[in-house]
């Protein structure tokens, strides 16, 4: 039984690749049933999963096409001259978490893992927030790293893979990076990055760099509420391929990484941070997240410091300080940005 659930599983992602690749044309049942050698009535069976597992698909007499293009291993792999970072890749139909994943098998994956899902369904975001990841439609990715260095300050990772992230998409658009995780398209926030460690006892197991993208979400499948403060890139940009982010992505990450590890010179990445920033120069709110009042102080954001801190000078006081990212969140005079 278990024998089967596979297959049927490695069909449908067969299946998915095949109308990645023809996107967007819509293809026959028939079609399909010819090129991987089955009957029309297991592709009927594959697709009708396909559309419960409400991935972005038009079915129409017989014939099936995607509204927009879908994480595809295929696809990524075709594009990746890394060594390590995304060598491996897993896709995932639906998880919790790709952050959580590794975690839990962090001991049996190699380095520059990058676990995919095309949905997520308890995804975690930066100070115990959630993530929505609704399916085919964003990219939920989480990547391994196991440094050999085991006092490696790993906070700064969520500032190198920003670097990467904006220069990724700049294929696409202009991003902007609200420290010390949010990319932001046009005042909008349309990605995030999660940086977790797993430790086991005091050792260090790995870095698990998360990420979330809305990619081809459309304006209506935001709440009211979130509309406020979160975009997509199919919005602003009209749609996107979430391989051709991601497999840049890997080449940006990997390059920006070995070279702080030779280095040591943080700057290289961060000084992408500063530049992209969507805070230095300007006025913000300072939230406290860790005091009881969730204390709220506006100062003049200044720089990022060579560890990855904001630099802010408070206006009640004219006091500086070094913010660190666990603590503390930023809100403009009337809301997000
Ligand atoms: C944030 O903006 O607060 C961070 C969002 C990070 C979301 C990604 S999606 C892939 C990975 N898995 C998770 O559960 N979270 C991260």
């Amino acid at each position: 039984m278990l024998e089967g659930i596979c297959i049927f599983v490695s069909l449908k992602e067969t299946i998915l690749d095949y109308l990645n690749h023809c996107f967007p044309a819509s293809v026959s049942y028939s079609e399909l049933a010819n090129q991987f050698s089955i009957d029309c009535q297991t592709v009927e069976q594959v697709i009708k999963e396909i559309v419960s597992d409400n991935m972005p698909v038009i079915v129409q007499s017989q014939f099936v096409r995607l509204i927009n293009p879908i994480l595809s291993r295929s696809a990524i792999n075709s594009r990746l001259t890394t060594s390590f970072v995304g060598r491996a890749t897993l896709l995932h139909q639906s998880i919790p978490s790709t952050n959580d994943w590794i975690k839990h098998q962090v001991k049996d994956l190699k380095e520059g893992t990058l676990v995919l899902a095309h949905q997520q369904y308890s995804g975690k975001g930066r100070l115990g927030r959630n993530w929505s990841s609704p399916a085919g439609k964003t990219v939920s990715m989480s990547l391994l790293l196991k440094p050999a260095d085991q006092l490696l300050d790993y906070s700064l990772l969520t500032q190198l893979a920003a670097a990467a992230l904006v220069s990724a998409l700049e294929i696409y658009c202009e991003a902007k990076i609200k420290w010390p995780n949010d990319i932001i398209v046009q005042n909008k926030k349309v990605a995030g990055i999660l940086t977790e460690a797993e430790y086991s006892g005091s050792f260090l197991e790995g870095i698990i760099i998360g990420i979330g993208i809305n990619t081809n979400l459309e304006e209506t499948d935001f709440s009211e509420e979130l509309k406020l403060k979160a975009g997509s890139l199919k919005v602003v940009r009209g749609t996107v391929d979430p391989n051709l982010i991601i497999a840049r992505f890997a080449e940006k990450f990997e390059q920006l990484y070995t070279e702080w590890l030779t280095t040591h010179q943080s700057n290289h990445f961060l000084d992408s941070c500063r530049s992209h920033s969507a805070l230095i120069g300007h006025t913000f709110w300072i939230i406290d997240t860790h005091s009881a009042d969730q204390n709220h102080r506006k100062a003049l954001i200044q720089t990022i410091n060579e560890t990855g801190g904001l630099v802010v000078k408070y206006l009640d006081n004219s006091e500086t300080e070094v913010l660190t990212s666990t603590h503390y969140s930023i809100r403009g005079e009337h809301g997000y940005l």
